[in-house]
């Protein structure tokens, strides 16, 4: 089972202070192409044949095509963490509880850089969900024209665990309130085109909690942010965090 009772924003020690908000940009050096850069995903696909309830309702066959895809490649050898993830996994192992990594990326290089407190807000690549109880589980092979769980009729296909335009994003209460008790909020690898993602530096500012942008360039939300560094993840993610771990 994921993300029905997976509760791991309050720890023992309260809410988060540190709290990540991750964007495709953070995963762009392991190898998973960005959606609005130069031949980005959404370069070679329209969203409204892969990425909205009514691409799957319409054409199935197409979706899984899209996911399948991503899947495999993210399972490939050749896609690894990189240093941005590993450093937000090392921030993490000092501040144990103190940490929240928010990400709209579906892939599982958080994860597997060692990240243990991640809400994965648009879903993930590597689980499924049914189609009536929503329910999501872990879920690796391909899609393809026989994916059923138990309780599907015949006539519902099992669909990727994405949330497709036009759905609300996971854990959007437990990601509001975490935001507002944070004392830092720290956005990677985002243009801060999609809401409601695009809008926590907002609800951060407003209640008084740091703000920091680390992206290769201004997003659309650069002058939210108090701070902000620019260049690849890979160099200015260690070089942010590393204050806070050389601290302890
Ligand atoms: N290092 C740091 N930042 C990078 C790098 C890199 N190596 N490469 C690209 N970026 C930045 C780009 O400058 C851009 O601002 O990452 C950002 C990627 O932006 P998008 O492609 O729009 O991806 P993202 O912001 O994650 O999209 C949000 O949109 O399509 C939906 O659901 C999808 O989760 C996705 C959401």
């Amino acid at each position: 089972e994921r993300g029905s009772q997976y509760s791991p924003t309050v720890t023992a020690e309260g809410w988060p202070k540190i709290v990540i908000l991750t964007g495709a940009g953070i995963s762009a050096e392991s190898g998973l192409k960005t959606f609005r850069d130069n031949n980005g995903l959404w370069e070679e696909h329209s969203v409204h044949d892969v990425a909205t309830p009514e691409a799957f309702a319409r054409n199935p066959e197409l979706v899984y095509r899209f996911y399948n895809q991503r899947r495999a490649q993210l399972q490939s050898d050749a896609v690894k963490p990189n240093a941005a993830h590993i450093a937000l996994a090392q921030l993490e192992s000092v501040l144990p509880g103190q940490v929240l990594v928010i990400t709209q990326n579906v892939d599982d290089l958080h994860e597997r850089a060692g990240s243990k407190n991640v809400l994965h807000m648009h879903g993930e690549l590597l689980s499924a969900r049914c189609c009536h109880s929503q329910r999501r589980f872990s879920m690796k092979n391909q899609f393809d024209g026989d994916s059923r769980c138990e309780c599907c009729t015949p006539s519902q296909k099992i669909r990727p665990d994405i949330v497709w335009f036009g759905e609300m994003p996971f854990y959007m209460q437990e990601i509001e309130r975490s935001v507002q008790e944070a004392d830092v909020f720290i956005s990677i690898g985002t243009s801060g085109n999609v809401y409601p993602a695009a809008g926590l530096v907002q609800i951060a500012n407003e209640y008084g909690a740091h703000t920091v942008e680390l992206n290769l360039e201004p997003s659309q939300g650069n002058n939210d942010f108090l701070e902000t560094y620019y260049g690849l993840a890979s160099d200015v993610v260690p070089n942010y965090i590393k204050h806070y771990i050389k601290g302890n």
